[in-house]
């Protein structure tokens, strides 16, 4: 099945939502009005006609165009995407509702407060591609890719699990590379174009089409 895009005009997206809608919700005395839900627990038979969790999650997951290959290349794998900008997750949850896929999810969503939803050591893949670099050391706090995250992906995936990423910014790589380090727990390989056997990213087509070197990794659990 392919899904006929021009049935979906795309909004136009900023790169950036609100600054403070980056910022973990225990860090608010009072909690923004426009703050995305914290979803301690998920009815997954909202999102999966199966009504079973996912056992793939993108985080980070922009337009969805990888989410949405990925369902569809995959019709018995539930795959959910997690993102912060809600105009992207409206249009993508479209797509979703229009082509009726069974097995992918959305949700507007803040990865800095964790991922309470996901039952632990429940799933098989994390795919976190092409953060939001932040360059500037005072924007480093916005990165998703914290010490609260790498033990959130820890504790959901199973023990065979992998962690996929992918960036074009070396430094991201490097700061990536020094919290996975730090939480011990993890196998840092880079991976070869030969082993990585998944669907490219919005993004990712992006840096092809600019001839933007990028680099993939394969991160496993290591206990
Ligand atoms: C450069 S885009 C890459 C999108 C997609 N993964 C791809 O490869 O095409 C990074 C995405 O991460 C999202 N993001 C950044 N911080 C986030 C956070 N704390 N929670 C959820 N999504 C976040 C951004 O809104 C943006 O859509």
């Amino acid at each position: 099945m392919i899904i006929d895009y021009k049935k979906y005009p795309t909004p136009r997206m900023r790169h950036h939502t609100a600054p403070n809608l980056y910022v973990p919700f225990n860090e608010f005395k009072v909690l923004p009005r426009y703050y995305p839900p914290i979803m301690p627990e998920i009815d997954w038979s909202m999102y999966f006609a199966n009504a079973a969790p996912p056992t793939v999650l993108d985080i980070g997951c922009g337009r969805g165009g990888f989410l949405l290959e990925y369902a569809l290349r995959n019709p018995t794998v539930n795959i959910f995407g997690v993102e912060v900008r809600k105009q992207a997750v409206e249009w993508i949850d479209s797509i979703i509702k229009g082509e009726q896929l069974p097995n992918a999810g959305v949700a507007w969503y803040n990865t800095t407060n964790g991922l309470p939803f996901i039952t632990s050591e429940s799933v098989d893949a994390v795919c976190y591609f092409f953060p939001d670099p932040w360059h500037k050391k005072k924007h480093h706090k916005r990165r998703a890719f914290n010490t609260l995250l790498v033990q959130e992906i820890h504790r959901v995936l199973k023990p065979t699990g992998t962690l996929y990423l992918m960036t074009d910014v070396e430094e991201v790589d490097a700061y990536q590379q020094e919290v996975l380090k730090a939480h011990t727990g993890f196998e840092f390989a880079y991976a070869s174009d030969d082993v990585w056997d998944l669907p490219r990213t919005d993004h990712e087509n992006f840096s092809i089409k600019k001839n933007i070197p990028y680099i993939r990794a394969t991160v496993r659990k290591r206990f």
